[in-house]
Order: structure tokens, then sequence, then C-alpha cells
């Protein structure tokens, strides 16, 4: 019933779409489509901008709700103090910073960090009836080239954003960047499920039942199209953890959640 390219790349392809991704030159990948490098951005971009109004909605009618325990479960891993500075890249509706600011009390800071005004702004309106708008503040911007200096941040995070980032390992650097010493990154990311029967059944479910509710309810059949395309070209955890020891990360480690429907990764500077 599925067509080949609706299962999941092979190890090599991966590898190769990692590679390329970092290459200036080649083209990228948005979803399975090729695309120049220099255009993904953009592309990100109008894809949230298409998906920014229903975006919690669908998060919570596709997930069955179940994105809520996979965040609250992440950042529980993350162990945060009070007083932390903490930054959420690709931050989108700021589902993580509100979880956050509410770990670390009124003496710390959450900033959302995202390219999309539209995904900022819906997570403002959604913030603005909360107990802890005051902790949280929004600064719009890429992933690629985060606009606050070195060693700024106690702990910074992103979930479900740093595979639309053109240059991945870019974005992981810069958070590697902008954190303290000893400082936590938490990565909290769509893979693949590892019980075969299950994972035949999430991509049937991912490439049929997935983008029919997007065109019935956000209006777009091709952004739930690209989601699943994107989360199939994703390093596998082991793959990630390695690139996060490369890029100078230590005491890497990951956590499977949901049959390896999503992963959190967890790393020191
Ligand atoms: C799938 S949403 C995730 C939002 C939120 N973190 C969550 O868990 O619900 C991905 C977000 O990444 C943002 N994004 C994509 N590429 C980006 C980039 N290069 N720099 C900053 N944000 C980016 C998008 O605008 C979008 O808001």
């Amino acid at each position: 019933m599925l067509k080949q390219k609706e299962t999941w790349l092979d190890d090599e392809e991966r590898k190769n779409q990692l590679e390329e991704s970092k290459n200036p030159v080649k083209p990228t990948f948005f979803g399975y489509e090729r695309v120049p490098r220099d255009q993904k951005t953009d592309r990100v971009i109008e894809h949230f901008n298409s998906v920014a109004q229903h975006y919690d909605f669908m998060n919570s009618l596709l997930s069955f709700g179940i994105h809520h325990l996979w965040k609250r479960a992440a950042v529980r891993m993350m162990d945060l103090a009070p007083a932390d500075r903490i930054l959420d890249v690709c931050g989108g509706t700021a589902d993580l910073a509100i979880l956050a600011a509410r770990e670390i009390g009124s003496a710390g800071g959450v900033i959302v960090y995202d390219i999309n005004r539209a995904m900022i702004q819906a997570g403002q309106h959604k913030v603005a009836h909360k107990d802890i708008t005051s902790q949280i503040g929004y600064v719009q911007g890429n992933a690629e080239t985060i606009s606050f200096p070195d060693r700024h941040f106690d702990a910074a995070m992103v979930g479900f954003g740093i595979r639309n980032v053109t240059n991945m390992k870019k974005g992981f650097e810069e958070m590697y960047r902008v954190l303290k010493p000893g400082g936590k990154m938490m990565c909290l990311e769509f893979s693949k499920p590892t019980f075969p029967p299950f994972r035949w059944l999430y991509d049937i479910y991912s490439f049929y039942v997935m983008p029919f509710l997007g065109e019935l309810i956000a209006g777009s059949r091709k952004a739930y199209t690209h989601l699943p395309e994107s989360i199939r070209m994703f390093p596998l955890p082991d793959e990630l953890a390695d690139l996060l020891t490369r890029i100078g990360f230590s005491q890497v480690s990951y956590r499977r959640l949901t049959n390896g429907i999503a992963v959190i990764h967890l790393a020191i500077k």
C-alpha cells in the first residue's frame, strides 16, 4: 500500500542529505523536494505562515494530545533551576517556553526565538492569558545566526524545529555558543518508531490521514505532506547524538518516547 517514497530513507540517503544540507552550493531539501539552498528558509517561512493559525489545534489533533506529554517530559528532563535564563530556539507558539517558565519562577526568563512572526504572534496570544507573561520574551531571528552573545544562557532547547533549519549543524553550533559552560541543551524531535508493525501503521497514518486532515481543517494538504517527509529525512537518534558530540557537547544522551515517534536528546556544554 505504501509507495517507496512514503517509507524511511536508508542510512546512506540520510547521511547524504545531512552532508548536502551543510554544503553551501548544493541544493538542499524541503521535505523530499530538492530546492535551491538560498530558497529553503523562505519556503519554511511560507510553510509556517500557512499553518500558524491552526498550528496548536492541528498538533493536538494529529498527535491525539500526546505532544503535550512529550513536551512536559522534555522540560522535566532538563531539570531547570529557579532564575535560569533559557533560550527556546524555533520556539513557535511557545509551548516549551510556557512549561520552562513555570519551572524557573519569576526570577528567571525564557526567550522564544523564531524566524516566523505569525508563529510568534500566535504564542504571544496564548501567553497573554497566563500568569507567566512577564517571564517570556520574543525575538524574531534565524537559528543559524542567534542574536545573543556567547555564554549567555543556562539552557537552550529546540522542539520540533531543528528539522526545518537549512544548516542544522550551524543551528546546534549556535546553541552551543550561546550556552554558558555547563549549560544544558535539549532537542525534542520526531523520529522513527522502532517496532516494525507499529511503524507501518504510523507510515500509513502519516502519509494518508495527516495530509487529508491537513487539507480538511487547515486548508493545506501540502503543508501536512511536507511534515512526514521532513521527519523521515532527519538523523536517527544515534546519528544526532554523534553530531552533537562532534560539535563539542558532552554527556549526550537520548530517550525515546511512544515507541520512538519522538526522541529527547540532552547534552551539556
Ligand atoms: C514545528 S514548529 C515548532 C514550534 C514549537 N517549538 C513547538 O514545539 O510546538 C517549528 C518552528 O521552527 C521555526 N523555524 C523554522 N526554521 C527556523 C530558523 N531557521 N530559525 C528560527 N526558527 C525557525 C518555525 O517558524 C516554526 O515556528
